[in-house]
């Protein structure tokens, strides 16, 4: 085996942002980009000689050309062995599950999740520790600062992996496994959900569901898993085949992005249950006939429910949601008796907490949900926790979500994201809000006070790390919220997310429209951050 030290020099920007390096595929295409960046990750994990890492990623452009490249460095840095999804894919919580299940030492998962791909698209890397979820900050943070200082990498010369066979492959000292990318994860599911009653479900007849891959990764496991194991209604997976560029669609489960779906499942004869995930996987999106569920509102729902799905009826530990999440899920807590816990946005915040096991179900406003089955959030569980219930119950979403409102109070919710925006702006919007805060306590707008103005801050409860400017809070003496953030996952200018949120106690205004509800939150927004003024904007690019 013929190691070469190649030298190189440092680029600037390979800082991680809310989920791995982002960056477009031709940034991701210069010479010694990919990597700069593969030997920076090597070096701060540092232990893993003779161990094993995971590869894979979410089937975007570049996907099989990254991992020959990470396999040579893996050859020539010393690791055992790698085990690759075959033909390159897994999807995140696959990889997730493939980490934890044969202890690997780590592992390197290809995506840019939501955002588009194909060649003028982008392209994603990130590093998942042992146990199975995204690297720490402070393993990021030095990932960064080795970019920095990077001075050469190692890489063997061989000649390509076939990634399309099951089989066992050496590459130097390196030993390759190509494994089957559903199989491990498929085998989960089994064992957290009554298979046998989700398929007396479509076995009735009379429950039709319709699932958007988005033609992303989930389409092969949404075909394993939804038709062949569940036997759901024949030709349910729409945009199923995963594509290098999405079909040139935004693989992001939204109401705007996920219209081929949005289109069937608001329609006269729509199916009783609608999902969609992203591009890599872990993102979902959750409809009934005609109506739209909330991620945070899902969180809360599975939280409330929990009991009756096969995995979790021994109880929940806990509960945790992001900071911008609403609070649906601390009224489930609450009634439950157990703990829940505020983290920063990113599910990296989660990992301490379900090491720990302080917390079984975890969720983001940003259509994640997921549990202490791995350590990432995980799109079709979440789906499969939903037919779960639906099979128990025998209500329709709506009912469901209703019944919940009338029980727990309704947390009317949403976001408004303003993308691709310039980050001068974006900066000085946030920096002139800020300047408010000590003024804004007491503050009175019609029916609202401000009760508090804050920058929100974490100290992790289990390893006492404290995580900063994680978003700026503004909270009122009624319980509603406005939040203020700048994205962390673009990678073309700036993108601002307001966060708006109140509480309906009253079942007769449960049928309001969420926009028509939050439209005095909203005027106060503009009327503190002159929204329109810094963005140039008019209104959101996205409603979720
Ligand atoms: C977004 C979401 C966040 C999620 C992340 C990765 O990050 O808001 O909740 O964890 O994507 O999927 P953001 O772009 O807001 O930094
Ligand atoms: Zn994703």
């Amino acid at each position: 085996m013929q190691i070469q030290t190649v030298k190189t020099t440092p680029f600037i920007g390979q800082k991680p942002g809310t989920s791995g390096l982002r960056k477009s595929v031709q940034t991701f295409q210069q010479p010694h980009y990919l990597e700069n960046f593969v030997q920076s990750i090597f070096d701060t994990v540092q232990t893993y000689q003779g161990s094993t890492l995971v590869l894979g990623g979410d089937g975007r452009y570049y996907n099989s050309n990254a991992i020959q490249t990470i396999l040579k460095m893996a050859a020539a840095n010393g690791f055992g062995k790698v085990l690759v999804g075959r033909n390159g894919i897994l999807s995140t919580p696959a990889a997730s599950v493939i980490i934890r299940k044969y202890k690997a030492f780590g592992g390197i998962i290809l995506s840019a999740s939501h955002n588009p791909g194909g060649k003028d698209g982008d392209f994603g890397i990130k590093y998942n520790s042992g146990n199975g979820g995204p690297a720490s900050e402070k393993l990021t943070e030095q990932m960064y600062s080795n970019t920095k200082s990077i001075e050469w990498y190692k890489i063997i010369s061989a000649p390509d992996i076939d990634l399309n066979n099951i089989g066992t492959f050496q590459l130097g000292d390196l030993t390759v496994e190509i494994i089957d990318s559903i199989n491990d994860y498929a085998e989960l599911m089994q064992h957290l959900f009554d298979f046998e009653k989700i398929k007396a479900l479509f076995k009735s007849g009379e429950f039709r569901i319709c699932y958007d891959a988005m033609h992303a990764v989930t389409g092969v496991y949404a075909q394993r898993i939804l038709e062949e194991l569940l036997q759901a209604n024949h030709n349910m997976v729409i945009n199923s085949i995963p594509l290098e560029d999405f079909g040139g669609g935004h693989p992001d489960p939204n109401l705007t992005y996920a219209h081929d779906l949005v289109e069937i499942m608001f329609h006269l004869n729509a199916p009783d249950f609608g999902a969609a995930s992203d591009g890599d996987g872990d993102r979902n999106m959750i409809l009934g006939k005609n109506f739209f569920v909330t991620p945070s509102d899902s969180l809360a729902i599975l939280a409330a429910n929990a009991h009756l799905v096969k995995g979790y009826k021994m109880g929940l530990k806990g509960v945790a949601r992001s900071m911008p999440t609403s609070g649906a899920v601390d009224r489930v807590a609450e009634f439950l008796g157990i703990d829940c816990f505020e983290t920063p946005t990113g599910w990296k915040f989660f990992g301490n907490l379900l090491d720990a096991n302080k917390i079984t179900l975890c969720g983001e406003e940003s259509f994640g949900t997921g549990s202490d089955h791995i350590r990432e959030k995980d799109g079709l569980w979440a789906v499969l926790f939903w037919l779960n219930i639906l099979a128990v119950r025998k209500q329709s979403v709506e009912t469901i979500v209703r019944e919940h409102w009338a029980k727990f109070g309704r947390n009317v919710y949403s976001r408004h994201d303003y993308e691709n925006i310039n980050s001068e702006n974006a900066n000085q919007l946030v920096e002139e809000l800020r300047k408010q805060f000590p003024q804004l306590v007491g503050k009175k707008f019609e029916n609202y006070e401000i009760a508090f103005a804050d920058d929100f801050s974490y100290l992790d409860p289990i390893d006492q790390s404290l995580s900063k400017n994680q978003g700026l809070r503004i909270g009122f003496t009624d319980g509603s919220r406005l939040i203020f953030r700048l994205s962390g996952t673009g990678t073309a200018g700036a993108t601002l997310r307001i966060y708006l949120e109140s509480f309906e106690p009253d079942v007769s205004k449960h049928h309001l429209d969420a926009q028509v509800a939050l439209k005095p939150l909203l005027e106060i927004a503009e009327q503190l951050a002159h929204i329109k003024y810094f963005t140039g904007m008019e209104k959101p690019t996205v409603i979720t």
